[in-house]
């Protein structure tokens, strides 16, 4: 008997040497860490369990009965992060290339079903040359049966996706049906079809990094969530978005003991805002002036920097910020922060993630570039997002909040339940210039004399102004419940979730809404 433990241990050493170990050198030449080495850095010291280490492939095509390998090309299992237990699988780029095939398929959905059983995020880190191609068909239903696991998870359990290593054609959309897709600089990309097909189809020159590497989808087709420099990063952002999402949607996020003052003002907030209302300012000193500890892990950083979506807590509970920065194009939505904020809003929604606004918005960006692109679609999709949205909802006015924009950046009748403004707030239909030209068009047209029909302008611009751009129309008749100091926001915001900790709202019964896609 003690061979056969012998034995036993003797094959987990085997098992843990996945395709070998000239392919692991081979892999850590590439600046890789291999798929254990990755787990053990993203979960709990010696909280790892592994599931069927000992599942092999069934392949008999192309002489592959003769090469396999204990675990075949995946490392699944369970463990914890920060005490919390989460399912993980961390695809074996040593294993025939980390290629997907019928039994690895298997060992992911295992995990997926376990973790969908007990609540548990799910996290996956992939690092494969996509299908097995000595496999077939069989290989295809596999990624089916991952893909369909993804979409019933979808707002019952956290799901985050590391792209760690190539990530092509039909693999993508597993990372592409989960909630977050983190990327590193190097070693890491995705697209439907590699540079070599895009050559022969289309005739494009374009390099690997160009069509898909974490640049391109950081900041231009927003697939991914996160880009970190390196693996070591990327996993610990992993840990650190983790810290701020429930388990699952039965459950609220975990409550941090807090030790920044709740009533701590920032006197400077106080006079952020410039005089002049063409001037920027950068949003994110707000919000750091604001949030716990100045602790923001921004969501999407890149990719349509109009707008700012990310976690941060207010005293130790995670909540949701979406922010207009006017920073950056002036703050304006256009149809890539649109998507980019709904997407958000969704995910709080689902999670039981409070959503804190904060509004600086001229309008919706002009032009026939956005409308042939669907920003009547795209921005119905952040109403929409916000309209449904049950959990918590804060929203604080800091200066723009012109039109149509203003409806859909978390207002009162969209179920807004807190709605403050600044003294600086200008809640109009749209700004003082751009008003005035419709309304006094024709009186202008007939002045002649240029200095007549500037003081013209003039006077009726700032009457405009003296009328609009404040916060005490919206505050009469109720659509501004109050207006704050800017320097007390924290406490306020603090003060208003608090009063909506107990907040249940239930949206009629449906099979599923219809969100303009
Ligand atoms: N099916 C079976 N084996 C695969 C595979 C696949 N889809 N992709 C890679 N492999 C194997 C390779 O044969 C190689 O095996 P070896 O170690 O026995 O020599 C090993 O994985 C490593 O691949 P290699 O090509 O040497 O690595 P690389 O880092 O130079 O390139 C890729 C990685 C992913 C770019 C390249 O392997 C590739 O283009 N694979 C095919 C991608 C594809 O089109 N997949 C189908 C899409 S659904």
């Amino acid at each position: 008997n003690q061979q056969k433990v012998k034995n036993l241990i003797d094959l987990r050493v085997q098992a843990k040497l996945g395709g070998g170990e000239k392919r692991i050198a081979s892999q850590h030449a590439k600046g890789k860490f291999t798929a254990r080495e990755r787990l053990e850095m993203l979960l709990d010291e010696g909280s790892f369990e592994e599931l069927d280490m000992f599942v092999t492939h069934r392949c008999n095509n192309f002489g592959l009965e003769k090469e396999k390998y204990l675990g075949d090309g995946v490392v699944t299992g369970h463990g914890t992060i920060d005490g919390r237990t989460v399912y993980v699988f961390a695809q074996d780029f040593t294993v025939f290339g980390g290629s997907l095939s019928e039994t690895m398929a298997l060992k992911i959905c295992k995990v997926m079903d376990m973790a969908m059983k007990m609540g548990c995020p799910m996290i996956g880190i992939n690092d494969s040359g996509g299908a097995r191609i000595q496999e077939g068909v069989t290989s295809l239903a596999g990624y089916a049966e991952i893909f369909q696991r993804n979409i019933m998870a979808s707002g019952v359990i956290p799901q985050i996706s590391a792209i760690f290593g190539p990530c092509a054609g039909g693999a993508v959309y597993s990372p592409a049906l989960t909630d977050f897709v983190l990327m590193t600089e190097d070693n890491s990309y995705m697209f439907v079809t590699g540079p070599k097909v895009v050559k022969s189809v289309t005739g494009e020159d374009i390099s690997t990094e160009d069509l898909g590497g974490a640049d391109i989808h950081s900041r231009k087709s927003g697939v991914s969530h996160f880009k970190a420099e390196n693996e070591e990063e990327g996993i610990l952002l992993i840990r650190k978005l983790l810290s701020y999402l429930p388990s699952n949607n039965l459950e609220e996020a975990p409550l941090f003991e807090n030790t920044d003052p709740i009533v701590r003002l920032d006197d400077k907030l106080n006079s952020i805002v410039p005089d002049n209302p063409n001037m920027p300012y950068d949003m994110k000193d707000i919000i750091h002036g604001i949030v716990d500890n100045d602790e923001f892990l921004e969501v999407h950083q890149h990719y349509a920097r109009n707008i700012i979506v990310g976690f941060a807590r207010f005293n130790g509970a995670p909540t949701g910020i979406v922010a207009n920065q006017p920073n950056f194009l002036a703050g304006v939505l256009d149809c890539d922060a649109s998507r980019k904020a709904a997407r958000f809003v969704r995910f709080c929604d689902a999670f039981n993630i409070p959503v804190l606004t904060l509004v600086d918005v001229p309008g919706f960006l002009p032009g026939s570039g956005q409308e042939y692109a669907g920003i009547i679609s795209h921005g119905a999709k952040l109403m929409f997002a916000y309209g449904e949205a049950t959990v918590p909802k804060v929203t604080v006015t800091i200066r723009k909040s012109y039109g149509g924009a203003h409806d859909v950046m978390s207002c009162k009748q969209l179920r807004g339940d807190f709605n403050y403004a600044w003294p600086t707030a200008e809640i109009a239909v749209m700004g003082a210039a751009g008003a005035i030209e419709v309304l006094e068009g024709r009186s202008i047209s007939k002045i002649t004399d240029p200095e007549e029909k500037a003081a013209f302008v003039s006077e009726k611009v700032n009457e405009y102004k003296d009328k609009f751009a404040n916060p005490y129309q919206a505050a009469s008749y109720g659509y501004i419940d109050d207006i704050i100091e800017p320097r007390n926001t924290r406490f306020r915001v603090i003060r208003a979730f608090q009063a909506l900790e107990t907040k249940k709202v239930v949206n009629p019964p449906k099979k599923h809404n219809n969100i303009p896609l």
